[in-house]
């Protein structure tokens, strides 16, 4: 059984995009272990972000996780970390395929909805940092 970190950025929330994203994770079997609705802090979000501060994108990508709430999450399963990243699709919506959350609901490479753990040692650090 895997855990993995996930984040319904602030256009999935604001876009009431939830109910559609939990229901993608749990008709494939996932479960829900822990959740939060939360306007994050800053500290918090640069350091969940902490391996990219030094591209370009970083403060668009800090400020657009603050602008407003995010729903952050434990999904447990079997293979749950790549499988996750599955469902979401490519973080680019240029290649993200139809079928996946990113792909269906995506515009954007930074508004780009969900953000989940793309390892192991990311999801072991990511859900110390939220949970
Ligand atoms: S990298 O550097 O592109 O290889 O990084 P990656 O691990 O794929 O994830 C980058 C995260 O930053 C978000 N983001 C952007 N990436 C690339 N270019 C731009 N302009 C950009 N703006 C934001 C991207 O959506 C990834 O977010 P998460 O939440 O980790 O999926």
């Amino acid at each position: 059984m895997e855990k993995t970190l996930v984040i319904i950025k602030p256009d999935g929330v604001k876009r009431k995009l939830m109910g559609e994203i939990i229901k993608r994770y749990e008709n494939k079997g996932f479960n829900i272990i822990n959740a939060k609705l939360i306007k994050a802090d800053k500290k918090t979000v640069k350091k969940h972000y902490e391996e990219h501060k030094n591209k370009d994108f970083f403060k668009e990508l800090v400020d657009y996780i603050l602008e407003d709430f995010i729903f952050v999450m434990i999904i447990e399963g079997e293979n749950a970390i790549n499988i996750v990243r599955t469902i979401n699709g490519h973080k680019d919506p240029l290649k993200a395929l139809p079928g996946t959350i990113r792909g269906d609901f995506a515009n954007s490479l930074t508004r780009n909805i969900i953000h989940a753990s793309d390892s192991k040692e990311s999801s072991e650090r990511e859900i110390k940092i939220w949970f």
